[in-house]
């Protein structure tokens, strides 16, 4: 068990599957169906019951009400709810101020607005191709040639669009990794990584990135890197660290996977919301070797300020592609028919729209690093993304996540998401909380001003 020092499993990713060396124990990958099932099912009972006491648990019990413990799938016993839907759920009860879940609360464009519209308004309601509707993924390959001149993409063999960057990330591993293969994970790492990596029955194999600018050790990656490795899973710019990976880095990583003939499944939902200014965001698909060998994960969600429409899609060659298809088809058919009209209007959107964003989520990171500096936390300003990533240690010499980012909730009414939640061992982030702010300049400056409270 890879409980951490202040006791609750915490990180819903494999926390009661993995030993400290972050991989599955044998007593899950085995899958011994029934035993396994039952020992995972009381696993969980137990988490859900410490968490309950650290207040991040609303629900979703595994107890049907005659008490009889109700038998689950050894996989979904091998990790837990989503911590920060959780701090959303808390949050809300606690009327604070959402800085857990990263939403923005500012409007999406009008264009999308008035194209979804008009599609609904035109009876667009059926089924679109399963794939995605012909215009958006046109849509799609033309925005990203505009963007990164010299990537090409066939929108007829090499896009699926999907409900969201979720499902393309669990469709894409669902789809090109076996069980029993090692899908590597960066750590600290986005909560559903671990989840997505299990369900599709693979091993997940965390490598390090350093503080303080999160760097990869050539020699920890290389070591981590074997035949076994069927995929790495990138995520630049990156949640939580605001980490924007680095050519030197993506080249090694290219070398690696052609070595070991491993897949890049790489999410960029966070592609233009950066601060490194111009060519700051490198998309793996475009660094050498790796063309033929990746799987882009994107999505409206972020970008366009449309968390809730729930359309995203992949790039990738031709058969990878060809498999994702078959398997997002059973998982969900396909994206709501209006919204991919919406999303054909999102990629036509100018160039100064990207700047626009770029600039505003440069005002919010400026104004929530100062307030978070001055209530005392320590933290490097992010590259990219919406998040910082704080150190807790002047605030909390108690070193429990959990229990601070509860009282941070309960006293200060901000909402924060506990480190732990990014690592396998929850010891890990146990000095360390990440706040989003993709909200308006308003919500900010009343969160300062609830943070400085703090001080
Ligand atoms: C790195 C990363 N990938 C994917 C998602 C979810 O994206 P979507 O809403 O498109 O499913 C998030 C949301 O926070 C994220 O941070």
């Amino acid at each position: 068990m890879a409980f951490g020092r202040s006791g609750p499993a915490r990180c819903p990713a494999c926390r009661q599957a993995l030993g400290h060396d972050g991989l599955v124990t044998e007593r899950v990958s085995a899958g011994q169906s029934n035993t396994a099932s039952v020992v995972a099912d009381s696993t969980v009972a137990l988490s859900d019951a410490r968490l309950a006491d650290a207040g991040l648990v609303g629900g979703g019990s595994v107890r049907p009400d005659a008490g009889i413990p109700a038998r689950v799938s050894a996989k979904a016993g091998t990790f837990t709810e989503s911590v920060i839907r959780e701090m959303t759920r808390l949050c809300l009860a606690h009327a604070g101020i959402n800085l857990a879940q990263g939403f923005p609360d500012f409007p999406c464009p009008d264009e999308l607005k008035e194209a979804a519209k008009a599609a609904i308004d035109a009876d667009d309601n059926q089924y679109a191709i399963t794939w995605g509707a012909r215009a958006f993924r046109h849509a799609i390959a033309a925005k990203v040639a505009r963007t990164y001149p010299g990537w090409t993409v066939d929108p007829e063999i090499e896009i699926c669009v999907t409900c969201g960057s979720t499902e393309a990330m669990m469709a894409t591993m669902l789809a090109l990794v076996d069980p029993g293969e090692e899908v590597l994970l960066f750590e600290p790492f986005y909560e559903n990584y671990g989840p997505d990596a299990i369900l599709s029955g693979a091993r997940p194999r965390f490598v390090p990135l350093h503080e303080p600018d999160w760097s990869i050790d050539e020699a920890q990656l290389r070591a981590a890197f074997s035949d076994r490795v069927r995929a790495v899973v990138v995520n630049t710019p990156h949640n939580p660290t605001g980490k924007v990976f680095t050519r030197a880095e993506l080249e090694l990583i290219a070398e690696l996977c052609q070595r070991h003939d491993a897949l890049v499944i790489t999410d960029e939902i966070y592609e233009h919301i950066q601060y490194l200014g111009p060519g700051g965001h490198i998309p793996p698909a475009t660094v050498p070797g790796l063309a033929d060998r990746t799987i882009t994960v994107n999505a409206l969600s972020k970008t366009y300020a449309v968390t809730g429409w729930r359309v995203g899609w992949t790039i990738a060659p031709p058969a990878y592609t060809s498999a994702i298809r078959k398997v997002h088809d059973f998982l969900t058919v396909g994206a709501a028919a209006p919204l991919q009209a919406g999303g054909v209007a999102a990629m036509a959107l100018p160039p100064s729209y990207y700047d626009g964003i770029a600039a505003e989520y440069r005002e919010r990171r400026d104004l929530l690093c100062g307030a978070l500096a001055a209530a005392g936390f320590r933290f490097r300003p992010p590259d990219g993304a919406y998040y910082v990533m704080c150190d807790t240690r002047a605030l909390d010499p108690d070193g429990d996540d959990v229990a601070f980012a509860r009282r941070l909730l309960e006293t200060a009414g901000v909402a924060a998401v506990p480190g732990s939640s990014f690592f396998a061992n929850p010891a890990d982030g146990r000095h360390i909380v990440r706040f989003a702010f993709p909200k308006r300049l308003d919500t900010l400056r009343a969160a300062a001003q609830r943070l400085s409270t703090l001080a």
